[in-house]
């Protein structure tokens, strides 16, 4: 690929990108520069033709993706915010209007914004091991890449709001019986898996699979609202409580302030 890419590796065989987020020693945490390199990749991905399906997966076996990089917006004003949350968005939503199918092979941790680029692609199948979650109330906040919009849609609000309010992170069996993912597998057989779905994809006419992809997206959304309200939190001591917590590694006392 002749984009310079620093936290992707990406890989192209017979019509199937492999697009690997690779900063295993963060769990493949995103920062700007991954959401920024997952746009480069995911613009390559729609304009060449040789490209027929996507699968989209975390380096290593512990995580698909374990969050935004907290370390990077903890000291973010509600501006700044509401700003990264309309960017990652924007991303997010290049990927799921994306004109070919996008395989999620979660491999692990898919939390927070993790989680929700999951929700953003076409098809998701998840290891054994894999653990769904969106704890961003556990660090003051809310979900702010398209997580309060898409959830619902995928799982029904009750599901959702469970997932959302709690911040209690799920099981793959969870995930399989709620319909937040399409397929279980073994850990050793998750690439393998995704692949022979991958393969059935290229088998199938392209502008019929663009069409369906099309006919399929969101009806209901509004994502400006998630992201001032996202935005609104960082104006608040909880949220610099939550976050200081996590990086100071202890557990956050909230005053509802
Ligand atoms: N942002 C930034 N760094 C993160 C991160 C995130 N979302 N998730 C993990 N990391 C970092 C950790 O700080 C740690 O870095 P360090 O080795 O420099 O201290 C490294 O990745 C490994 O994580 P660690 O917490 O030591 O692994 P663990 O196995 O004990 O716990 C998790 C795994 C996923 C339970 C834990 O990392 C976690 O809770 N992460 C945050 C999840 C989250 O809240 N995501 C939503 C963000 S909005």
């Amino acid at each position: 690929m002749a984009i310079d890419l620093q936290n992707i590796l990406t890989e192209e065989k017979d019509g199937i990108l492999y697009v690997t987020i690779n900063r295993p020693d963060k769990l493949n945490a995103l920062n700007r520069k991954t959401i920024e390199e997952l746009d480069s990749v995911f613009t390559y991905a729609q304009e060449l033709h040789t490209v027929r399906v996507v699968i989209l997966t975390g380096s290593g076996t512990k995580a698909f993706v374990a969050g935004a990089d907290i370390s990077e917006f903890s000291s973010f004003t509600d501006e700044e915010a509401t700003n990264l949350s309309l960017f990652g968005q924007n991303v997010f939503s290049k990927i799921e209007s994306l004109c070919k199918p996008v395989i999620a092979a979660i491999n692990g941790y898919a939390l927070g914004g993790g989680c929700e680029l999951a929700l953003a692609c076409h098809l998701r199948i998840a290891s054994q091991n894999a653990m769904f979650g969106l704890p961003e109330v556990t660090l003051g906040l809310i979900p702010g890449y398209g997580g309060t919009q898409r959830l619902p849609l995928i799982v029904g609000r009750g599901k959702a709001l469970e997932m959302i309010l709690t911040g209690a992170p799920k099981d793959s069996a969870w995930a399989l019986q709620a319909g937040l993912v399409n397929q279980v597998t073994e850990s050793e057989n998750l690439l393998a898996k995704a692949t022979e779905v991958a393969q059935l994809l290229t088998t199938r006419g392209p502008i019929a699979l663009r069409k369906a992809i099309e006919a399929t997206l969101d009806p209901i959304i509004d994502y400006q609202l998630e992201a001032k309200l996202f935005g609104d939190c960082f104006d608040t001591e909880d949220f610099r409580e939550g976050t200081s917590a996590f990086l100071e590694k202890r557990k956050p006392v909230y005053k509802g302030k």
